[in-house]
C-alpha cells in the first residue's frame, strides 16, 4: 500500500539508479516482490530473541504475528536483531549493558531504511534499552512485550519468580526440604514461556510501556502463552503502519503528561523501584525534564491497588484475569489521577473512556479500588490493609 507521504525508506528504495538497484536487489533474495518497494511503510521488527534470554525465547513467534499484522495493513516488515539483555545468566549484571544495548537499537534503526518500528521487549533491561534507543531515533514506534509466564504452582500453592527462589533456597539450607523437592520446585516455577510473573522489574516496565501509551491496552499482563498475546502482537503490527501514515513519532507520545501517567501507575501497581531509574533515562532521551522529586510528588497520594508478589500474594496471570493494567488505569482515570492519556499512539481527551474498550473482570482481591487499597499510599508500602 503506497503511502500518501514520501517516506524515509524511499531514500533507499525509491531510487532508480545504481544504488536503488543495489538496495532492492539484495532484499529480493528473500522473495520480496517489486511492489514491496513502491513507497509502502517499511516496518522494522526489533527483536530481542535469544536462547540466552529465556524470558524472550518465544519472540520468534511473537515476531511472526507482528509480521502478519504489518502485512494485513499493507506494510513491508523487516525483522532485525539487537542485543538481548537476559537477567538470568548474564554477568556481572545486565544493567552494565543497558546503555550499550540502547546504542545498538538507536543506530540499528537510524542506519536502515525504516519508517516505523515495533519493539519486542521482555526481560528486565530489554524494555528500557529498546525504548531509550528508539526514543533517540524518534520514528513512529510501538512496543510489544512478550508477556509473563503462567503462575508457578508447587504443592498446591503459588510460587513466584524470584520471591520463592530465596525462600526455598533457605529451606534447603535449613534441611526443611530435600534436594529432589528443590529441583521439582524449579520446574514448577518456570513452567511456560515468558518473563518473570511477579510485579518485578520486567512486569513493571511492561506496565510502563502500556501506561506511557507506547503499547496497546493489555500489553502488561496477557500471559506469554495466551493466544491473546499473539493477537495483541498482530494488532500492533497493523497499528504501526497507521502510525507511520500519521507521522506519530515517539517523541509525540512520550510527553511530560505520559510520564506523569507512568509515575502514578507505577505507584498504583507497587512497581519496581528500578523503573524509576529507567523512566528517568527514557525521559532524558526525549528531552522531558523528570526528577526524583516528581516520583515523590506524583506518587505520594496514590495507593497501591494491586496485591501482587513480591510485596503481595498474587501473580501476573491473576492480574490479567482481574482486569490487568486497564483496570488500574480506569481506576486512576476515574479519580482524576491521570493526565491526558495516549493508548497505542491514539490520543484522547477523555482519560477514562480511553480505557473503556477492554473488558474488565474486576477481582477485588487482586485489583482494588481506592476505597480498599492493597497498601496505603505509594510511600509506606509495608502497611498492608487487609
Ligand atoms: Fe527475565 Fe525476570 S529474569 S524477567
Amino acid at each position: 500500500m503506497t503511502s500518501k507521504r514520501t517516506l524515509r525508506s524511499q531514500a533507499w528504495f525509491g531510487r532508480q539508479d545504481k544504488m536503488g538497484f543495489y538496495y532492492r536487489s539484495f532484499l529480493k533474495n528473500s522473495g520480496a516482490p517489486q511492489d514491496q518497494f513502491d513507497g509502502r511503510p517499511v516496518i522494522g521488527i526489533c527483536n530481542t530473541w535469544s536462547e540466552l534470554s529465556p524470558c524472550n525465547a518465544h519472540f520468534r513467534t511473537i515476531a511472526e504475528h507482528v509480521r502478519l499484522g504489518v502485512l494485513d495493513a499493507g506494510g513491508f516488515p523487516l525483522e532485525f536483531p539487537v542485543s538481548s539483555l537476559g537477567e538470568v545468566t548474564m554477568r556481572p549484571t545486565a544493567m552494565l549493558f543497558r546503555n550499550l544495548a540502547s546504542m545498538d537499537v538507536e543506530e540499528g534503526i537510524r542506519a536502515h531504511p525504516l519508517d516505523g518500528v515495533v519493539l519486542l521487549m521482555g526481560c528486565d533491561k530489554t524494555t528500557p534499552s529498546l525504548l531509550m534507543g528508539a526514543a533517540s531515533a524518534d520514528l513512529p514506534t510501538i512496543g510489544v512485550s512478550g508477556g509473563p509466564q503462567l503462575r508457578g504452582v508447587y504443592q498446591g500453592r503459588a510460587i513466584g519468580s524470584g520471591t520463592n527462589i530465596i525462600s526455598m533456597s533457605e529451606q534447603l539450607r535449613a534441611g526443611e526440604i530435600t534436594l529432589e523437592e528443590f529441583h521439582e520446585a524449579e520446574s514448577a516455577m518456570n513452567r511456560s514461556s515468558g518473563r518473570c510473573m511477579t510485579m518485578g522489574t520486567a512486569s513493571s516496565m511492561a506496565s510502563m510501556v502500556e501506561a506511557l501509551g507506547v503499547g496497546l491496552p493489555g500489553n502488561a499482563a496477557i500471559p506469554a502463552v495466551d493466544a491473546r498475546r499473539n493477537n495483541l502482537a498482530r494488532m500492533a503490527g497493523r497499528r504501526i503502519v497507521a502510525m507511520v501514515e500519521e507521522d506519530l513519532v515517539l517523541s509525540k507520545i512520550l510527553t511530560r503528561s505520559a510520564f506523569e501517567n507512568a509515575i502514578r501507575t507505577l505507584a498504583a501497581i507497587g512497581g519496581s523501584t528500578n523503573a524509576v531509574v529507567h523512566l528517568l533515562a527514557i525521559a532524558g532521551r526525549v528531552g522531558v525534564e523528570l526528577t526524583l522529586d516528581d516520583f515523590d510528588c506524583l506518587g505520594r497520594d496514590v495507593h497501591c491497588l494491586v496485591d501482587l508478589m513480591p510485596s503481595g500474594r498474587f501473580l501476573m496471570e491473576d492480574f490479567y484475569y482481574a482486569g490487568g493494567l486497564p483496570a488500574v488505569l480506569r481506576t486512576l482515570g476515574e479519580k482524576g489521577l491521570l493526565a491526558q492519556p495516549v493508548c497505542g499512539g491514539r490520543s484522547t481527551s477523555r482519560p477514562t473512556a480511553a480505557f473503556s474498550g477492554t473488558t474488565v473482570l474486576h477481582d477485588p482481591d487482586v485489583t482494588r479500588g481506592r476505597a480498599a487499597p492493597a497498601f496505603r499510599d505509594g510511600i509506606d508500602v509495608n502497611v498492608p490493609v487487609r
